[in-house]
């Protein structure tokens, strides 16, 4: 017989978006620049029109039971050049939190999603220190237009893969691939996600935290030391030191100072938790990663079940594992991200159900998991994968720009309905 799960009265049910992924024209963004230049397959142009159609797709959500919602804000729209604000657009997120809230979707607000206001990239961007300053009056400007009317905020999205995207990897601009250069952008980005946490707690009774991708990293080769010396490195790097920053101010890392770690002690005020996958890892000589290199999914990792068209393994243990370690912080948990793009929504709905029951079963150990976003509401631009993948609830045909809920989004909404979820008993071995 299959069990319910009740999820606490208040808990949060939605999905998410970022700007640049589904808005349309963010001609002022670096990315846009980069898209320009030809850097990736193809460019994100008017993506989903979200910017116009945000009513429309708010009434898709409402309907699909959701009472929560998280989307970025545009930093580039709002201050398309340095100290000049666009009222248009400050106006227009203004507009985007009330049309949340008539519908009874509570805002989860995110004040960076990879994308910067081209100026700032032509000022050196991240890499430079200015950035910290500029970053707090941007804060500054969307807690003085939003700060009555938002109560969840993320500051920065994945902090540690934009620094692995963008200067480890140079898969987005400015397409770096330097160590250095990561490594102070890492301290920049604790600078500004520290200020900006005080000027937000300043402005009220805010619960204000980041959306930090949270992976297992596995070594490729289990029974061998240095893929297994390369993997814990990577997740103390990656994982660990940088949340110890954020809760308990300390991490000691090459490249960034302890003023820096010190400051942003305790500005965490719940665990905004991004999941997808796992990595493997191999020890070897990986310049432009980490530590190890990843591997080869098929030949490495005997218990991989299942890849979608990314090349990411689903693996719902892994979240379980992800929710119980991030429980040790003492601190709530809100999931901000967990989806996938597998094309058959049947795979989809089994992906969705298969995280949701590891979630209620570190919930029942214990875990205090405050609420869940799938990603995501829509469709989307996956940054340099362009539009081939399909993470959304709701299938957008790009050409006309018409909307599909899909199968899986209903399945979802009866489980955010309901505010339970039927967990089937165990299997049985053999
Ligand atoms: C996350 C990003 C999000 C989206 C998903 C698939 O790492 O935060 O923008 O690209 O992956």
């Amino acid at each position: 017989m299959p069990s319910e799960f009740a999820f606490p009265k208040d808990f949060l049910w939605g999905a998410g978006t970022s700007a640049h992924q589904v808005e349309g024209d963010n001609v002022h963004n670096d990315w846009w620049a980069w898209e320009q230049a030809g850097r990736v397959k193809e460019p994100s142009g008017l993506a989903c029109d979200h910017y116009q159609r945000f009513e429309s797709d708010f009434d898709l959500a409402a309907s699909l039971g959701h009472n929560a919602h998280r989307f970025s804000i545009e930093w580039s729209r709002v201050e398309p050049s340095k100290g000049q604000w666009d009222e248009a657009a400050l106006a227009h997120y203004v507009e985007v939190v009330r049309a949340l809230r008539r519908r009874g979707l509570e805002p989860v607000v995110t004040l960076h999603h990879y994308t910067n206001p081209q100026w700032v990239a032509e000022a050196g961007g991240w890499a430079n220190a200015k950035v910290v300053d500029w970053f707090a009056r941007y804060t500054e400007r969307i807690v003085k237009t939003l700060g009555d009317l938002v109560r969840w905020w993320i500051t920065i999205n994945e902090p540690m893969v934009y620094v692995h995207m963008h200067y480890v990897e140079g898969e987005g601009p400015p397409g770096a691939r330097d160590m250095r250069q990561a490594l102070r952008v890492t301290e920049h980005l604790i600078r500004a996600h520290a200020v900006s946490y005080r000027i937000l707690h300043d402005a009220g009774p805010m619960q204000v935290s980041i959306a930090k991708y949270l992976p297992v990293f596995i070594p490729c080769r289990r029974w061998w030391p240095l893929d297994r010396w390369a993997a814990s490195l990577t997740d103390r790097l990656f994982n660990e030191g940088f949340l110890e920053a954020l809760t308990a101010g300390q991490w000691r890392v090459p490249g960034v100072r302890q003023t820096t770690i010190r400051e942003a002690r305790a500005t965490l005020d719940f665990l905004g938790v991004n999941f997808y996958r796992r990595h493997f890892i191999r020890w070897g000589p990986a310049p432009r990663q980490w530590l190890g290199s990843s591997c080869d999914l098929g030949h490495h990792a005997r218990d991989v079940t299942e890849i979608t068209p990314m090349g990411w393994d689903v693996h719902p243990d892994s979240f379980f594992h992800t929710l119980t370690r991030g429980a040790r912080l003492g601190l709530p948990i809100f999931i901000t991200e967990n989806g996938t793009c597998l094309t058959d929504d049947e795979r989809r709905w089994q992906y969705l159900l298969r995280h949701l029951e590891a979630m209620t079963r570190a919930m029942e150990a214990g875990v205090k998991v405050i609420g869940y976003l799938y990603w995501s509401l829509l469709d989307n631009f996956e940054w340099a994968k362009g539009f081939g993948p399909r993470f959304g609830l709701i299938e957008v045909d790009y050409a006309t720009q018409q909307r599909r809920i899909r199968e899986s989004a209903r399945r979802y909404a009866q489980v955010c309905r309901r505010n339970t979820l039927s967990i089937a008993p165990p299997r049985a071995a053999g």
